[in-house]
């Protein structure tokens, strides 16, 4: 069980001439080797059945960029619950075990391309679903915070029950992930969307434990990994998040260490 922070260079530049010297050198990363040091970021395929189960076709498409090189190829974003929102017809699930052997159709033909393979998973995406109204359902979020699609209205905040329920449901898509082969288990946390709602103090203005100070705003997504490692132990953990939100009152890439570092959720070794 580790971090994406607990890495081992194992060789010395290749290309010592070069801007970034050790792109082309591998990396060992939790007993994982990378081949090199490049990450193919993650985006939605919207290439699954309308179930949200994965296809051949979008295998191919990932094992292909494995072919052409890159270490470690990432998936866009797989649903871990419909529990608090909306999941619309085509996109990525990883809620039920009906969705593992796709996914595991995913992780072969990386691995068969020599690439590792990772599995990104989102808890949410709050107030940027668009499919609330469409699935008769509530917009949520980290506080009342306005709805994108519609700033008239305000989004519930999500209880402390139901925050607890989305960690329970990232870990057990986590062990799905692991069951279908994946090295690495993603955390979305990216620009805007449920994490980062309570990650930024522009959209996060609980009094609970999950609000407050930064270590208190990070706890959702600390308690997520934590659920990732406790459920997928053989993974590399990742957490994709944005260091710059460009944004008056966002987070800058100056202060991104005093963002990060959350406080342990309790009880956690
Ligand atoms: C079609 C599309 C789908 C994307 N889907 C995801 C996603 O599922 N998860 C995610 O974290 N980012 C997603 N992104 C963001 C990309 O990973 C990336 O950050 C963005 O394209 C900016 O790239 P750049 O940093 O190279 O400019 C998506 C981007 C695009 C264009």
């Amino acid at each position: 069980m580790s971090t994406v922070t607990s890495t081992t260079v194992n060789s010395q530049s290749t290309a010592p001439d070069c801007a970034f010297p050790h792109l082309l050198s591998p990396l060992t990363i939790a007993g994982h080797v990378l081949r090199n040091r490049t990450l193919m970021p993650p985006m939605g395929t919207e290439m699954c059945t309308e179930d949200g189960l994965s296809t051949p076709r979008e295998a191919a498409y990932y094992g292909a960029r494995a072919v052409g090189g890159t270490a470690v190829v990432m998936t866009g974003i797989n649903f871990v619950q419909s529990d608090l929102e909306p999941v619309h017809k085509g996109l990525a699930r990883a809620d039920s075990d009906d969705c593992i052997p796709g996914l595991r159709g995913i992780a072969d033909a990386v691995h068969a391309g020599g690439g590792l393979a990772a599995l990104q998973l989102t808890p949410g995406l709050g107030r940027n679903n668009q499919y609330y109204d469409e699935l008769g359902m509530e917009p949520v979020s980290a506080s009342d915070n306005t709805y994108f699609f519609d700033p008239s209205r305000r989004c519930r905040a999500l209880t402390t029950e139901e925050i607890r329920l989305i960690v329970q449901r990232v870990g057990e898509a986590a062990r799905r992930g692991a069951a279908a082969g994946f090295d690495v288990i993603d955390l979305h946390g990216h620009t805007g969307y449920l994490v980062d709602q309570f990650m930024s103090a522009v959209w996060n203005r609980r009094t609970d434990e999950y609000g407050g100070s930064p270590g208190n705003r990070a706890r959702f997504a600390v308690e997520c990994l934590h659920a990732i490692k406790d459920n997928a132990p053989g993974c590399i953990a990742s957490f994709r998040i944005s260091v710059n939100h460009r944004f008056e009152g966002g987070r800058t890439w100056r202060r991104p260490r005093r963002s990060f570092r959350p406080s342990r959720p309790a009880g956690s070794t």
